[in-house]
Parts: C-alpha cells; sequence; structure tokens
C-alpha cells in the first residue's frame, strides 16, 4: 500500500487534506517511522509522487497497518450489502456467547451471510440466532440457529452479571440483562432492610427465572438466612437450580434453609403451610404483577418491616393511580404501608410503561 511520508508535527494537516479529497485508505492506520516521521495510508484515488499537491513529501510502499473492519457490515459483499438496502438488522442482543437479532422479512434469505460476518467481526460470539419472536405460556423467545463458529449450536451459554457467572438458555427461559441495574438496587434494599431488622432476612423469589436476582443477594456475607424461590417454566427451574447451588458454593454462610420449586407463585402460602414469615418479596410477572400480588401478600411476615420490590407493564396514563392501588391490596391484606414508590424503568420502548415498585410496611400480627 502507498503510503505518504511526512513529518510527525505535520500528520494532523495531511491527514485531513488525504480525507478531504477521499485518499485515504479506509480500515488503514498512520505507520511512526524513523527519525519523526510518519506515513499517512493512501487510497487508489490519491495522485501519483509527482503531483505538486504533495508539497515535496516522498511516497513510498509498505504493508498497512489495517485496521480491520469497524462494523460487522463491512465483511458482507458489496452486492448482498446493496440488497439487502436499508433493511440491514440496527441492532442485535448478545447472551454470553449468543448474539440474537432480529431480522426484517425481506432480509431473511440474507439470514445465513449476515450471521457468518458477525461472527468474523465479534470473535466472542459463538452463535448467532435469529429472534422469531416469543411465544408460549413462559413468553420464551422463538430462536433460529443461523450459523455457529464451531458446529456447536447448543443455546446453553452463560453470562457473567456483576461478577458471578449465570447459565442461561435463551432458547427456552426468560432473562434480561437490561434489569441488572434493578437487580444491583435489590441487594441495596436487601442491606437496608437486613440492617433494620438486625438479621438475616428470609427472602421470595417466587419467579426467579434462572435466578439473577438470587445471584447477589445469596453471595452477600450473612444477609440472608432462609431463601424460597421458584419459576413455573420446568426449564428454568433446571437452570435456577443449578444456578443456585454455583452462587451458595461462594458464600461462607450456609442458609438455614433453601426450596426451590416448579410450582405456580400462587401455590408458595401452601408450600409454606400459611407461614408468614418472608422479609423481602420479589414480585416479577411484569404482564401479571398486579393481579398475583394478593395472592403473594399472605407469605409476608408480621409485627415488624418488610419489604416488597415488584415490577409491573401498565399504560402509561395510569402511572399515578399505581400506588394508591398498591397500597390498597397490602391494607386490604392487613398491612400498614409505611412508605410506597412506584417509578418508570427507562430503556423498554413500548408504549406502556414498565414499572417498578417498592413498598415497605408492617402488617399486623393478628391478622
Ligand atoms: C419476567 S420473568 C422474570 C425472571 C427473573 N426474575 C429475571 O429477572 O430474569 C418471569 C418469570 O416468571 C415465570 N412464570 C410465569 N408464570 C409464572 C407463575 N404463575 N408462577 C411462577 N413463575 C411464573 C416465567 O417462566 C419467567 O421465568
Amino acid at each position: 500500500m502507498r503510503h505518504l511520508r511526512v513529518p510527525s508535527a505535520e500528520t494532523q494537516h495531511w491527514l485531513e487534506l488525504c480525507r478531504s479529497q477521499n485518499w485515504l485508505q479506509k480500515g488503514a492506520g498512520v505507520i511512526t517511522l524513523e527519525d519523526g516521521m510518519k506515513g499517512i495510508p493512501l487510497s487508489e484515488n490519491a495522485p501519483s509522487e509527482t503531483d505538486e499537491c504533495w508539497s515535496n513529501n516522498s511516497i513510498f510502499s509498505a504493508q498497512g497497518l489495517t485496521k480491520g473492519p469497524e462494523h460487522w457490515s463491512e465483511h458482507l459483499d458489496q452486492k448482498l450489502l446493496q440488497d439487502i438496502g436499508k433493511e440491514l438488522p440496527k441492532s442485535y442482543e448478545i447472551q454470553g456467547d449468543i448474539l440474537i437479532v432480529k431480522l426484517e422479512e425481506q432480509t431473511l434469505e440474507y439470514g445465513k451471510a449476515i450471521a457468518e460476518a458477525m461472527l468474523k467481526q465479534l470473535p466472542s460470539v459463538r452463535l448467532v440466532c435469529a429472534d422469531n419472536g416469543v411465544s408460549g405460556e413462559f413468553r420464551v423467545r422463538d430462536l433460529e440457529p443461523l450459523a455457529s463458529r464451531n458446529e456447536d449450536i447448543s443455546t446453553v451459554t452463560q453470562i457473567k452479571e456483576n461478577g458471578v457467572l449465570i447459565s442461561t438458555d435463551p432458547a427456552k427461559v426468560y432473562f434480561s440483562a437490561r434489569l441488572s441495574q434493578e437487580r444491583k438496587a435489590n441487594l441495596s434494599v436487601a442491606q437496608i432492610l437486613s440492617k433494620k431488622l438486625s438479621r438475616p432476612l428470609r427472602i421470595c423469589d417466587p419467579y426467579a427465572g434462572v435466578g439473577p436476582s438470587l445471584a447477589s443477594l445469596l453471595r452477600d456475607d450473612n444477609l440472608v438466612s432462609e431463601c424460597y424461590a421458584g419459576d413455573l417454566n420446568p426449564d428454568a427451574f433446571e437452570l435456577l437450580k443449578h444456578n443456585i447451588a454455583h452462587f451458595i458454593s461462594k458464600s461462607s454462610n450456609p442458609l438455614r434453609e433453601l426450596k426451590i420449586e416448579n410450582i405456580d407463585a400462587r401455590k408458595w402460602k401452601d408450600e409454606l403451610n400459611g407461614e408468614q414469615k418472608i422479609d423481602y418479596l420479589l414480585v416479577n410477572l411484569p404482564h401479571q404483577t398486579l393481579e398475583h400480588l394478593p395472592e403473594l401478600l399472605p407469605l409476608i411476615s408480621r409485627g415488624h418491616p418488610t419489604v416488597i420490590r415488584g415490577w409491573a407493564i401498565i399504560d402509561r396514563d395510569t402511572l399515578s393511580f399505581q400506588e394508591e392501588k398498591i397500597a390498597g391490596q397490602i391494607k386490604s391484606a392487613g398491612g400498614k404501608v409505611e412508605s410506597i414508590k412506584t417509578s418508570e424503568v427507562k430503556g423498554f420502548s413500548s408504549s406502556k410503561i414498565f414499572m417498578r415498585f417498592e413498598s415497605w410496611q408492617i402488617f399486623n400480627r393478628s391478622v
């Protein structure tokens, strides 16, 4: 590749000139030469050495310092890129070593080529899958493997979140990396409650999925004494058991009690024989959280502060009524709400709102 030899101090000037004239070789970098000189990579459009525009700077040939493509689409052949046109996927999601991409109907036939280009650009990705939408009772994504780096098309993968490895399978269970900030906040709130009660907590995560919220709660020293977790999806339940075993193997505090069940969340009150013992409850079934909540309130322990953190999808114009509605449910179950706060969780593009609520209450012992 041809390079223009220029004094180091003039590099910026020559770079700007070459860029403005379309003489700069794309994807190649400036090379450092001896005696304080630099070599600017020139494209085929750049004039020859004899041209006056170079002000007597010489041109030499050297192997280019290739930066490589900056975007996966640069690995696609030009004709294909033109055919795909505006329908080129603009975003994708990565879970562990799996890349998940939504393809428009017109691009389906180019799925394999797109996936192979993505594998070339992203060395940490093993498998590229097309996301054909959510389906079924557990709102799991229908994933179609498009290309794999090594013939392995298993959709089981591991995600590292807040320093902990979590096994998941995006083709069989729900997991949202976008909620990792919520899970961090779950930990801070649990720590505040535990301090207030001066003891470790009895926690319940009845819609636990593969257990990302428990990852940090169970690893924190002396934060949890009893843990009740479950999920109705049998695939999530299997991964949950595996993940919890991994989380507690990293903790120095043995749990007094651990129960993991493949049950409907509303059955936990029977599972715990009507014992009202949960200090900290997570309610994460966004499409039904507010309907299920009354059936979970009998789990809450009595006579001292407790916390419920939940997530729900609601109509945008109903946000202002939600605090009153949730407080009303708690009151009907015999609780006195000390504080309740609802807020929108940003980053969910929808005409609806993804809302978080956090309520602190004390349930009367006699109910
Ligand atoms: C939104 S996901 C939350 C998962 C997990 N807490 C997380 O943050 O990744 C809801 C979970 O509830 C499970 N689920 C659905 N209906 C359920 C029910 N009636 N009882 C218990 N779990 C249920 C789904 O399988 C799913 O894993």
